[in-house]
């Protein structure tokens, strides 16, 4: 049987490498990591990260030809093939800082999978990474004289969180960049043919390493820019009267522009498209190609004044004082179907509530836990309530900030007669029936719309 290792049990980690394992029961798959409590909680009926589907792919593989465990060398030792799918955060010190990925944990883990194999392997770059990052993986892993060589795939990984489980069923396409060498393409093929247990082979692309490597950067900088650039149009729908949601849908309907990631929002979150288009940023900079890297960073950079902005408006709203008042703030989580919240938009709404002194009252459906950590330094400032109902109640204003169906299927009625008065709802995803809201007797203030 051959032994599929993924070193990083992370958002990518786990999903994929259980698909590998539900998809093709002749491979024996395991995940390892550092934190031994992440790895516990995969091996529970508490898993640590939420997706909806993913408990049933890992309760019927786990045991069988998943695992999970914290035997980094000896599984390294036994692996065949290496997926690397650790953390490649911005670097937030030293040279490049605040733009380039910090590849520490990148360059810690092939020096393991060096000190610890006995033989050749294919390592295959799941994390997202600068292009040309695995021509300093070779140097690292090939460089010594232990007599055997290791190939080095990349394979992006291309899946939404919260969609995670369909996207991996049944993905756009696979991406797999390898040498162009014999050996190069042997390992592509030898990646291409796990994924083609399930995947029809027209999905699955083969290119070069750098091109593999470069699209994943462009393809988040793409997407992001398509939300800069709807959220960039909502404010000027919000001066002239026309209708963000009536502009999207008109223009998406050319099949040229499509109309997908057209859905204007107090601003995009996830660990990925800022610092992915960061350090898109940095490389152009670093290949002496300044005018390409502003026109990329000013979509991370209309994306904070969105957040920024869409929080003064409603402070307007609100008499610019909202001082010892309760504000709830529905959804704390960066997107729908989710538990995390790294770069959240949420985040970053409670941090204005706190600098104006406001008591923000937070509830989520998935992500409290991960909010309470967030919120650590401010938990004597801030409440936190898995109950909708509970976090209105006596509130002046509800802040939408997460766009969970349960939001639109609650009583109204019922959460405008527990709130202060006059009750305001902020509508940051542009989901609720603002028509409805009013005649129940709201304010209400949504993204794009006068
Ligand atoms: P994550 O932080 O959830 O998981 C990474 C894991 O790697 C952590 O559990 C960490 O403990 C572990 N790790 C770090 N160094 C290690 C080492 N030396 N040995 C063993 N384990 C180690 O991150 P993630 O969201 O899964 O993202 C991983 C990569 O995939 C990133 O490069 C990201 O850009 C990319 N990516 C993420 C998504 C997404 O939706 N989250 C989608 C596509 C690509
Ligand atoms: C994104 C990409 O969609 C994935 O293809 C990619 O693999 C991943 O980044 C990655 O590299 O990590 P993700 O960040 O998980 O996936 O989620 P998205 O669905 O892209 O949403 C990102 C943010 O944009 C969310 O805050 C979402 O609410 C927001 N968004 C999305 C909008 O504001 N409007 C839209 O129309 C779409």
């Amino acid at each position: 049987m051959k032994k599929i290792l993924c070193i990083g049990a992370g958002y990518v980690g786990g999903p994929t490498m259980a698909m590998i394992a539900k998809k093709c029961p002749q491979y024996q798959v395991k995940i390892v990591d550092i934190n031994a409590a992440r790895i516990d909680a995969w091996n529970s009926d508490n898993l640590p990260v939420y997706e909806p589907g993913l408990k049933e792919i890992v309760e019927s593989t786990r045991g069988k030809n998943l695992f999970f465990g914290v035997d980094i060398d000896e599984s390294i030792k036994e692996a065949d093939i290496i997926f690397v799918s650790v953390n490649t955060p911005t670097k937030t010190f030293g040279f490049g800082a605040g733009k380039a990925s910090d590849l520490q944990y990148i360059e810690k883990t092939a020096r393991n999978i060096l000190a610890a194999s006995e033989n050749g392997k294919i390592v295959v770059e799941k994390s997202t990474l600068p292009v040309r990052t695995a021509e300093s993986m070779e140097r690292i892993l090939n460089g010594s004289n232990k007599g055997f060589r290791f190939n080095i795939v990349s394979n992006p990984e291309f899946l939404a969180e919260g969609s995670a489980i369909a996207d991996l069923e049944n993905p756009d396409r696979v991406l797999i960049g390898g040498h162009q060498s014999k050996e190069g393409l042997a390992a592509v093929e030898e990646i291409a043919k796990i994924y083609a247990n399930w995947v029809p082979r027209e999905k699955i692309i083969t290119t070069n390493l750098w091109s593999s490597e470069l699209s994943k950067l462009t393809a988040n900088a793409f997407l992001a820019q398509r939300i800069s650039s709807i959220n960039s149009l909502s404010a000027l729908c919000e001066k002239t009267g026309a209708n963000i949601d009536e502009i999207a849908n008109a223009i998406g309907k050319d099949t040229r522009i499509g109309s997908k990631f057209l859905k204007a929002s107090i601003g995009f979150g996830g660990s990925c498209f800022k610092k992915d288009i960061l350090n898109l940023v940095y490389l152009c900079e670093h290949y002496g190609l300044p005018e390409v890297a502003s026109y990329w960073e000013s979509v991370v950079k209309i994306n904070e004044w969105q957040t920024n902005r869409s929080v003064k408006r409603v402070l307007r709203s609100m008499f610019n004082t909202i001082a010892g008042k309760k504000v709830a703030v529905f959804g704390f989580a960066f997107k729908a179907n989710t538990n995390d919240t790294r770069e959240s938009p949420a985040h970053l709404v409670v941090r204005e509530l706190l600098e104006e002194r406001a008591i923000p009252v937070i509830t989520d459906c998935k992500a409290l836990p991960d909010a309470k950590r967030d919120l650590n330094d401010a938990l004597d400032k801030v409440q936190l309530t898995e109950d909708p109902y509970e976090a209105a109640r006596d509130a002046h204003a509800i802040l939408l900030c997460t766009e969970w169906q349960q939001y639109r299927d609650l009583d109204w009625k019922k959460i405008y007669n527990s709130m202060s008065k006059p009750a305001l709802v902020f509508d940051g995803r542009n989901i609720l029936n603002g028509e409805e809201l009013k005649k129940i007797g709201f304010e209400f203030i949504s993204i794009g719309k006068a």
